[in-house]
């Protein structure tokens, strides 16, 4: 096949392009470059394998050769993961609602008086792009006159890939920006490295300095830590709440049922997360000549897992087209799988799930005013969402 996923119209609406390629085999060329798997099945099989499909080296040349994102080797990478892990169990995690709910309400507050007033507002701009930043930067140890500057750095580097992975490292604009943003940020971090190595208080940076493992860590290695969780925890559920809000405005019958039924809003928000995936590409290399299903994929060939297409796979769910809130099905593969699934999936919803009730309750009716722009392809989300009272 020769398909550019990166093309406005693909953006737009890529599901008919994503289930043509998953109609065409468990696993497939594209002429531009790489293999394609669309199928539940074979995309879990890759992530579940890191020995045969390693994220080396679009990942690491993305995060940093030290994240643990970047590191296949299961007892390391799983070590460095330790340091957090207990921060982001349910447990830990629960305690923050207020926080979130709090930050939610705070920036509802400018966007209800304006919407009272008759205007249009960007849910995007006011509230969806920057509230899990806050709320990152927070658990982070970033102070608040500092947490402005830390989201325009990730969002520097979520724009640098945003035309897709075949990347000109020495020449492409946006990686540039993306990578100088990378350096303004390690620069700030790893003085708050060093504070919170000296004071330690309650957050993130405090745990990770004083764990056993971060211990053994160089001060690049934290920065680096530190920064792909800054990225991973805001760029990806900032698109997952807009995805929310565009449900929200489209479908009164959705809003109706979760104010009938707030119970249902567990549900309802991971199901908007299947239905309109925020990541729907994940880059792998081929470690050797590996076959899936009768296919040879050859060593060191670029193989792209499509997580959207995956999650629409009507092998694993039934009547996958449809957005169906009380859905009971399998988990679907939003947050990925095996040794590199999300370690945010807990505050991601807990974001989610509280974000979703402020609006509910702040903005009983609204609809979209304009028909929406999506920002790209890996990362996918609105990349605007005017809404008036209605
Ligand atoms: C809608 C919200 C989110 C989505 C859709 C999402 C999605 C994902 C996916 C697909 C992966 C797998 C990456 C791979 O296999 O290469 C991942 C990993 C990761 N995510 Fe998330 N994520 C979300 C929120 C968060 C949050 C809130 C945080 C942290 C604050 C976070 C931190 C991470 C980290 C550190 C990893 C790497 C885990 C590892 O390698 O062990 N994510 N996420």
């Amino acid at each position: 096949m020769d398909v550019d996923l990166y093309t406005p119209d693909v953006i737009a609406d890529p599901w008919p392009t994503l289930a043509t390629i998953r109609e065409a085999g468990p696993i497939v060329w594209n002429e531009r470059g790489y293999w394609m798997s669309a199928q539940d099945r074979v995309c879990r099989r890759i992530f579940a394998h890191p020995e045969n499909f390693s994220v080396k080296p679009v990942v690491p040349a993305f995060f940093g050769e030290d994240a643990f994102i970047s590191i296949d080797d299961k007892a390391r990478h799983n070590e460095l993961r330790l340091m957090w892990s207990d921060a982001f169990r349910p447990a830990g995690i629960a305690r923050l609602a207020q926080m979130v709910h709090s930050i939610a309400d705070r920036m509802l507050d400018p966007l209800v008086e304006r919407l009272e007033a008759g205007e249009t507002v960007d849910m995007v701009e006011g509230l969806c792009r920057h509230l899990p930043a806050y709320v990152i930067a927070h658990m982070l140890g970033v102070p608040a006159e500092m947490q402005g500057m830390m989201i325009e750095w990730s969002d520097k580097m979520a724009a640098s890939t945003a035309g897709g992975y075949d990347i000109d490292y020495e020449t492409d604009p946006a990686w540039l920006a993306g990578e100088a943003a990378k350096r303004d940020m390690a620069a700030y971090v790893v003085d708050l490295i060093r504070e919170r190595r000296a004071r330690p208080t309650e957050d993130l940076i405090s745990q990770m300095t004083h764990s056993s493992v971060g211990k053994t860590l160089s001060e690049d290695a934290m920065v680096i830590n530190s920064r792909q969780l800054m990225f991973a925890g805001s760029e990806t559920t900032a698109n997952w709440l807009g995805h929310i809000v565009h449900v929200l405005g489209k479908r009164p019958d959705v809003r109706r049922e979760l104010n009938a039924d707030r119970a249902l809003m567990r549900g309802a928000t991971e199901e908007v997360l299947r239905w309109e995936p925020v990541v729907h590409a994940l880059p792998r290399t081929a470690v050797g000549d590996i076959e899936i299903e009768g296919v040879v994929v050859p060593d060191g060939a670029a193989v792209v897992p499509l997580l959207g297409a995956a999650n629409r796979d009507p092998r694993r769910y039934d009547n996958p087209e449809a957005l169906d809130i009380r859905r009971s099905g399998p988990a679907s593969l939003a947050f990925g799988f095996a040794i590199h699934n999300c370690i945010g999936i807990y505050l991601a919803r807990l974001e989610a799930d509280q974000t979703t009730a402020a609006i509910l309750d702040r903005i009983p009716d609204y609809e979209l005013t304009e028909t929406i722009r999506y920002s790209g392809f890996t990362l996918r989300g609105p990349a605007a969402l005017p809404i008036a009272r209605c």
